[in-house]
């Protein structure tokens, strides 16, 4: 049965039709495994009365061999459809057609949120002395930003029409060496600003999460990311007044090269980060890395006002191990958790991420992470998918 959307609220059935992405390389791999300790904890956690029905959908290389398209339009349709859904990684298409499978998708369903939660696992090996003390929940925005696409290339006749443009007509006079300059475009709006603070906060709130950091370059671009700081304020102080006065929600900001720096020497200092497209980019990145690398951080695509979301697994096919039963499937099965917790099924959730965090206590992994721990035993995918149902069987 369909997911509905009412007055605000996700309508999710007892037994729910949940659309899926296989991906490539090791997607066939890590998605059956992701699937099967899912079930194995809806099983536990409801008895019976909950439950998912899988229903695959196609994207990536398996939908160019049996339809000839990348992203057959159907997928988009079955995704707008049942507002929920999950994906792996899909190979990006060598020579033309679709930039990138996963860029088209968010911006058909306007996701426009990236939502990276950051923590670390006790056991997993990490370049910090102190990974314990990072626990964050990163907001990126996901649909503005330099990262809109909007770039002529040095040479061309646009870049030299925009060039033309910024010099007679908007009085430019700094650009550096004109001739042999790209340009391009970073629009930043109030109202992607607000929708993408305003998921911030609620989410702050709703999570009993003490802090909602604004991070930005504002000092540097002040119109882009002075404006997303001012307007992002502005929005917390309409809507969130009362919260914020009461002591409930601290709201404060942190300019992005500062804010690198800090996640090194003080991770406790912050909780939910806000940010723009790019600093979101590497500040996910970064923070992935404290805490054991991309292997193992969970992400998401939302869009908080249609409810529209698409939990993926943040790497690549890896096509270097692909087929080799090596992929480590942590990602995927810490975004089906965070599928779980916005599907409301939060005992499900915590049941997937306990038998996690006893998998690696007890030094069992794949072999990415296995190869760090002092007394690693480094298993293949299937067995650390089993090592996680049987940790959840007696839970
Ligand atoms: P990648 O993430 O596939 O691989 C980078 C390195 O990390 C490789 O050494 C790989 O073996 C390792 N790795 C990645 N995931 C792993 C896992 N779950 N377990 C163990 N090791 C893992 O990135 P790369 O090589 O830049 O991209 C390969 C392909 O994947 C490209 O076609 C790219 O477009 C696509 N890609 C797709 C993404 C998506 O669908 N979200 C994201 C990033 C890349």
């Amino acid at each position: 049965m369909k997911i509905r959307k009412e007055n605000e609220k996700l309508i999710v059935p007892e037994r729910v039709t949940i659309p899926f992405i296989e991906g490539d390389g090791i997607g066939r791999e890590i998605t059956p495994v992701a699937q099967k300790v899912v079930d194995e904890a809806v099983k536990k956690a409801y008895g019976g009365e909950r439950s998912i029905e899988w229903r695959e959908t196609l994207a990536g290389e398996k939908a160019f061999k049996s339809t000839g398209e990348w992203l057959p339009a159907e997928t988009i349709g079955v995704f707008r459809e049942h507002i929920v859904g999950i994906k792996g990684p899909l190979a990006t298409p060598v020579g033309g057609g679709i930039r990138s499978l996963n860029v088209a998708m968010r911006q058909e369903l306007d996701l426009y949120v990236c939502l990276r939660p950051v923590r670390w696992f006790d056991g997993v090996a990490s370049p910090v002395k102190e990974p314990w003390k990072v626990d964050m929940v990163i907001f990126r925005e996901n649909t503005e930003d330099i990262y809109a696409g909007i770039e002529w290339q040095q040479g061309t006749p646009e870049a030299h029409k925009f060039l033309r443009f910024l010099t007679a007509e908007m009085g430019v006079t700094k650009v550096r060496f004109p001739d042999t300059s790209s340009f391009g475009v970073k629009p930043v709006s109030v109202e992607g600003t607000e929708r993408l603070v305003r998921a911030a906060i609620r989410y702050a709130l709703d999570n009993r999460r003490p802090t909602v950091t604004l991070v930005h370059k504002g000092n540097i671009m002040k119109y882009t990311e002075g404006g997303f700081r001012t307007w992002g304020y502005a929005l917390a102080e309409r809507e969130f007044g009362e919260e914020i006065h009461s002591g409930r929600l601290t709201v404060n900001d942190v300019i992005a090269d500062a804010f690198l720096q800090n996640t090194l020497l003080t991770p406790e200092k912050y909780s939910v980060i806000a940010t723009l497209n790019l600093n979101g980019d590497y500040i996910s990145d970064q923070l992935a890395a404290m805490v054991g690398g991309i292997g193992i951080a969970p992400g998401a695509n939302v869009n908080y006002d249609s409810g529209h979301a698409i939990f993926e697994a943040t790497h690549g096919i890896a096509p270097d191990i692909a087929g080799k039963n090596l992929a480590n499937p942590s990602s995927l099965l810490l975004s089906s958790v965070m599928m779980l917790e916005y599907l409301g099924w939060n005992k499900a959730a915590a049941l997937v991420t306990t038998a996690m965090e006893r998998a690696f206590a007890d030094s069992e992994a794949t072999i990415d992470l296995a190869r760090f721990m002092p007394e690693g035993n480094a298993l293949g995918t299937k067995e650390f998918g089993e090592c996680v149902i049987n940790k959840i069987k007696v839970l």
